[in-house]
């Protein structure tokens, strides 16, 4: 079994001294660090130095580095803002499912040119697996979000963040569309971890700028995927990738 960490704002540094491998995908070059004494990879979603807008993210490129390295288990590290009250700047959730706001996104690998056209079952785009183990490890109910994707890079305008209320959405990010798509599509177990940086536009008065995450928060984050990691059994894990 092979697991890997994608981390995102607030995440890049971790393994920042770890040993890093250049994996050539189709769709470019790949940097990833393999922490010694761990048996994990770490992508800095955003590159090292987050510097790539969310629009530009090679999701694809980064999906198939994991999948060339034998991955199956994945957990991501999301920065996100909340649109309820009671999820507050702080708090740490689970996403369950998303909403796509997104456009002009690579989003697939089965565009009828790179692979035959194809279309994915999304009942779960989330391992309730991954969720549940996530959880135990934590040892607190963590929510389960509907994580909501926009374009990015500007922050939402208070009517969208109105609509998006309407719409059933939780936290609202930039990056976990089309990421955990591409995922599943390649068969990966995913799950993403949430940290809420901030309440949404129009929640407050004005959004403040987003802090990382406190440092013994970011700790507790990793050692609990780490103790997830060590707990994975695969025959529980479920069946994954369905095409309809
Ligand atoms: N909106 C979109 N993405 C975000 C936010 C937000 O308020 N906070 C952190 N990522």
């Amino acid at each position: 079994m092979t697991f890997a960490i994608i981390g995102g704002t607030g995440f890049e540094d971790p393994f920042k001294e770890a040993p890093s491998q250049e994996i050539k995908t189709p769709f470019g070059p790949v940097d990833l660090l393999a922490p010694q004494d761990e048996d994990f990879y770490f992508l800095s979603r955003h590159g090292r130095n987050h510097g790539l807008a969310p629009h530009k993210i090679n999701y694809r490129a980064n999906i198939w580095a994991l999948k060339e390295l034998g991955v199956d288990f994945v957990y991501g590290i999301c920065a996100v803002g909340s649109l309820k009250e009671d999820l507050a700047p702080g708090s740490i959730c689970l996403a369950k499912d998303f909403i796509d706001q997104t456009w002009g996104r690579e989003d697939t690998f089965f565009d009828g040119d790179f692979r035959p056209l194809a279309h994915l079952e999304m009942t779960q785009p989330y391992s309730p697996y991954l969720n549940e183990l996530f959880e135990e490890s934590w040892g607190q109910e963590l929510f389960r979000a509907v994580y909501l994707c926009t374009q990015g890079p500007r922050f939402e305008s208070a009517a969208e963040i109105k609509v998006y209320q309407l719409m059933g959405a939780h936290v609202v990010g930039m990056t976990n569309v089309p990421e955990v798509v591409l995922a599943k599509e390649l068969g990966l177990h995913y799950s993403l971890v949430c940290h809420v940086t901030n309440l949404c536009t129009g929640l407050v008065d004005r959004v403040e700028e987003v802090g990382p995450l406190a440092p013994d928060q970011k700790k507790r984050v990793l050692e609990a995927i780490k103790k997830s990691f060590k707990h994975i059994d695969p025959s529980r894990a479920g069946g994954n990738t369905h095409w309809v």
